[in-house]
């Protein structure tokens, strides 16, 4: 039900009384009273939601012990330090053995290739986890030691993170869309032993030989004296056995793509597959690993601040961030906010289009998930292949009733109108969700109006890979939605919004978001870097975790973020920060320095606008602006694709040599209201600059 414009209350949006009946949270009031529990009896909020876990041992010493304030000391953060547990034991083990869920699906994949399927249970997927946590403890992987996961989304990916969690090891999943340079990056930052990976996959109708860019990490990594053990490869697109069939009752519209897409195959398939380069000292068969590997494993029991893995993020010197995230914290945050962010039932099918290599697909798609018993899709494709309604023809198929994607995506499908979605259904639907970025309240009206039929609220999730979960959210059932605000903090987060001095704002206010306490699934330091985490989020104001964005909080308290405050940006709701951009750029011979800055873009939300000043003897040429484009890519991968490159003979700059970016956004905007100048040592660089701007999209 939509309320009139009228009794909106300046656009609020409620949720239907269907879904009030059955919620965990079913009003506003119930949300402040467990929210004032959260805050304020921290030790027996969190505490009744870990009695649901298994725990070998209680915690002996404090529930929660942190400081928050580097003027006092070293930055720590510990929950329930003592316990002893297995996060994977929690999600398989206990799902199976305890709440009897064993023959529930877990998992429907669903390929690139709509037809291509598998389902797997609760009970199989226990049984292969164990399977490859003895492959793992066999080729010497002990608790503590790092383990490398390059790979598509299938669900050999989710078996090889939950069996690193079952034997302590610490996963550090590198999303398959990054290239051979941050590979061996990640490799050697986190000092992993062993790689595992894919031989290739399809990216739509792109060929991507996974393994060979592996090949090209590990001899880079070679070459800097940090050779890797033993490189575990899944023949995925050489895959036999092809799969079954899923749920049976396939759309009209479904059926006809099936069959045409199954055509297309057959005939490519008649060219043969792609060359996949094997190195037999290092490379072994996950299948042929896993086919005598005995199928019982015993957990290893870790302690509740022991770390469960790292991920890498953009930092905003270039050099991306380890952050490390620990086992009980994690595990009873994720699961809490899964549960009632996505007010999750038994019966749910719960859709998250986020891949695995990033935390949403850690947090979302496989601890939280898992941690509930629920079913969820994993999705290897992308959202307009083969068409542009394939996302809405996978509603249909498996009757989602929770649905999680990007704004970018949103806005990707809206440009093909109305049409694609109608002509699916998405009556299953209940609960529509977004992450990554901002949302604008156009493609938020239209997620609400043509997807969710005006029917489903939506939950604006903010929260970042620091937070290891949501931290400003609706909860669907309770909290009246304004488009575009991620509204209320969650249970346990305190935020707060300050000012340029760090003087905390009251009521209608804008400034820095902060966080003034620790919630049990923030992360705990940078690997092997904690000076790094002090530095980052705790440093500018002493007692608070610095987020990074701003943000404005209304007169009836909501919260809207503004957007990223430091040189990071959001391209396409990924994180990437403009030094690592400017350092692939200066890496080219004929680069001198580089400028990068974001720029608004109508689908990815935020693009990368640069400014580059060539060595003499060099001309800017298209063919160098492409050589450019292809450096970065292949130094960071092609999520930081260059849109815009721009000849720039000379940079603004401060008379002390800073390089003024807020200038050289105006002149990529076109906006030529630049305030004050006066600091701008050749004021006759920006007219230049403005006169020989590039108009059109690389
Ligand atoms: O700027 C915020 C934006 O994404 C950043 C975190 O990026 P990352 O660590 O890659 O994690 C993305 C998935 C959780 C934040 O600092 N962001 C994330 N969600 C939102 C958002 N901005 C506005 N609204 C959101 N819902």
């Amino acid at each position: 039900m939509v309320l009139p414009e009228e009794e909106r209350g300046g656009g609020v949006f409620r949720a239907p009384a269907e879904l009030l009946r059955e919620a965990h949270v079913p009003s506003l009031d119930k949300y402040r009273e467990l929210y004032r529990r959260s805050v304020e009896e921290p030790q027996e909020f969190w505490g009744d939601i870990a009695k649901e876990f298994y725990w070998r041992c209680r915690h002996t010493g404090p529930f929660l012990q942190y400081n928050f304030d580097v003027t006092k000391g070293k930055i720590s953060i510990e929950w329930m330090k003592g316990a002893t547990t297995n996060i994977c034991y929690n999600l398989l083990d206990r799902n199976v053995y305890e709440n009897k869920l064993g023959d529930k699906i877990a998992f429907y994949w669903e390929g690139n290739e709509p037809g291509d399927n598998m389902k797997i249970t609760y009970s199989e997927l226990l049984c292969k986890v164990c399977q490859f946590a003895n492959v793992l403890q066999e080729q010497g992987v002990k608790k503590g030691d790092r383990v490398s996961i390059y790979m598509p989304m299938i669900i050999e990916l989710v078996i090889a993170m939950l069996a690193c969690a079952r034997i302590g090891a610490l996963h550090s999943i590198v999303f398959a869309g990054f290239s051979a340079e941050s590979l061996c990056e990640r490799i050697l930052d986190s000092h992993c032993s062993l790689l595992i990976t894919a031989d290739a996959f399809y990216r739509g109708d792109k060929l991507i030989n996974l393994k060979q860019i592996a090949d090209e990490a590990l001899q880079k990594c070679k070459d800097k004296d940090a050779p890797l053990r033993r490189c575990i490869v899944v023949k995925h697109l050489g895959r036999e056995e092809l799969l079954s069939d899923g749920p049976s009752s396939q759309s009209p519209p479904l059926k006809r793509l099936c069959q045409s897409v199954q055509e297309k195959k057959a005939e490519s398939s008649k060219k043969g597959r792609p060359k996949i380069p094997w190195d037999s000292e290092v490379d072994v068969w996950w299948h042929d690993v896993m086919k005598n590997a005995s199928r019982e494993c015993e957990p290893v029991w870790c302690d509740a601040e022991d770390e469960l893995f790292i991920l890498y993020t953009s930092g905003s010197t270039g050099k991306p961030k380890g952050v490390v995230h620990t086992i009980g914290g994690y595990m009873i945050f994720t699961a809490a906010t899964f549960k009632y962010v996505f007010d999750h039932h038994p019966e749910d099918i719960y859709w998250c289009t986020a891949d695995i290599g990033w935390i949403t697909g850690h947090s979302y798609l496989t601890y939280g998930p898992l941690a509930n018993g629920a079913t969820s899709i994993l999705f290897e494709g992308l959202p307009i292949y083969p068409d542009v309604g394939r996302m809405w023809s996978i509603i249909d198929k498996y009757k989602v009733t929770k649905f999680y994607t990007a704004p970018t995506a949103i806005r990707l499908l809206m440009k093909y109108g109305d049409e694609p979605v109608r002509k699916y259904s998405r009556k299953s639907l209940k609960v529509l969700g977004t992450v990554g970025e901002p949302i604008n309240p156009e493609a938020w009206l239209w997620y609400y109006r043509v997807v969710g039929e005006e029917r489903c609220p939506i939950v604006d999730t903010f929260w970042q890979t620091e937070t290891g979960g949501h931290v400003l959210t609706p909860l669907p059932a309770a909290t009246p939605m304004k488009p575009g605000s991620a509204t209320f903090p969650f249970f346990g987060v305190v935020p707060a919004v300050l000012d340029e001095a760090g003087e905390e704002l009251e009521g209608e206010a804008e400034g820095y978001l902060v966080f003034k306490q620790p919630w049990p699934g923030i992360m705990r330091t940078v690997y092997k870097n904690h000076q790094r985490f002090e530095t980052t989020y705790f440093k500018k104001f002493p007692g608070y975790y610095v987020t990074g964005d701003g943000c404005k909080r209304d007169k009836d308290g909501y919260y809207w973020i503004t957007g990223r405050i430091d040189d990071m940006l959001n391209v396409s709701g990924h994180l990437l920060s403009t030094a690592e951009v400017e350092s692939a750029l200066v890496a080219h011979s004929a680069v001198a320095e580089a400028a990068v800055v974001s720029h608004p873009h109508p689908v990815k939300g935020e693009c990368l606008y640069c400014f580059v000043t060539l060595r003499d003897g060099h001309d800017f040429t298209k063919n160098l602006m492409e050589e450019l484009k292809k450096q970065v890519r292949e130094k960071i991968g092609p999520i930081a694709t260059p849109d815009y490159i721009q000849h720039a003979p000379g940079l603004p700059k401060t008379r002390s040599g800073k390089i003024m970016r807020r200038v050289l956004r105006k002149i990529a905007k076109n906006d030529r209201e630049l305030g004050d100048t006066s600091t701008v040592a050749d004021p006759a660089v920006i007219n230049h600059l403005f006169n020989n701007r590039c108009e059109t999209i690389l």
